[in-house]
């Protein structure tokens, strides 16, 4: 009987967000609260019962770092599941209020509004939006309710330069 050579061979690289990695930006867990301050949504937050917020400076340098993501958003409708799902998904700075960009927002335009600013109760131009829904977002003119469990963000390959 021959003998089995087994030759194991381990690359170390270093890659600290490899394509197809995964953020959470958002989850939502029953009974915490999302109705919090500008700087708590730039920064990110925590709360009790494990709900967070990635923070939109993340956001912002996530989504600028030269490769496309992909957001995809789970929505819960009267105890029914639902996705929304943004292409080339990009936020812009502080500067510009976090605006927001997709290239194609497939069945989802109600939820996300492309181009729209971001707004909390304490600052940006959907203050009134944010305090009745009762959290910050990218509200847009005729904003309609809608309940949002978790947010997924994905990247995908190196942008093509034109
Ligand atoms: C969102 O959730 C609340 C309960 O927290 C519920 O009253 C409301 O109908 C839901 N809205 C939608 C659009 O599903
Ligand atoms: C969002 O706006 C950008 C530029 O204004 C545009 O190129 C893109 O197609 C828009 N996306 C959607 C889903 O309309
Ligand atoms: C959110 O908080 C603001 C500031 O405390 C308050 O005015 C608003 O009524 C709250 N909204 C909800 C839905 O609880
Ligand atoms: C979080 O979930 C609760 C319960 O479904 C809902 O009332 C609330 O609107 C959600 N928050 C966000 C930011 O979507």
């Amino acid at each position: 009987m021959k003998s089995i050579m087994v030759v194991v061979v381990v690359v170390v690289v270093t890659l600290p967000d490899p394509v197809g990695n995964t953020f959470t930006i958002m989850s939502n867990v029953s009974g915490d609260s999302f109705n919090r301050s500008w700087s708590e949504y730039r920064d990110g937050f925590k709360a009790k019962r494990g709900s967070n917020w990635i923070g939109l400076d993340k956001l912002h340098r996530l989504t600028n770092d030269g490769h496309d993501y992909q957001l995809i958003i789970v929505l819960s409708a009267e105890g029914a599941t639902s996705y929304a799902s943004c292409n080339e998904f990009k936020v812009d700075s502080e500067k510009e209020d976090y605006r927001v960009h997709c290239l194609s927002l497939p069945g989802y335009v109600e939820v996300l509004h492309n181009g729209s600013t971001f707004s909390t109760y304490d600052q940006g131009s959907g203050q009134e939006q944010a305090a009745s829904f009762g959290f910050g977002w990218w509200f847009g003119a005729n904003q309609k309710p809608f309940n949002a469990t978790n947010m997924v963000l994905t990247k995908l390959k190196k942008k093509s330069s034109k």
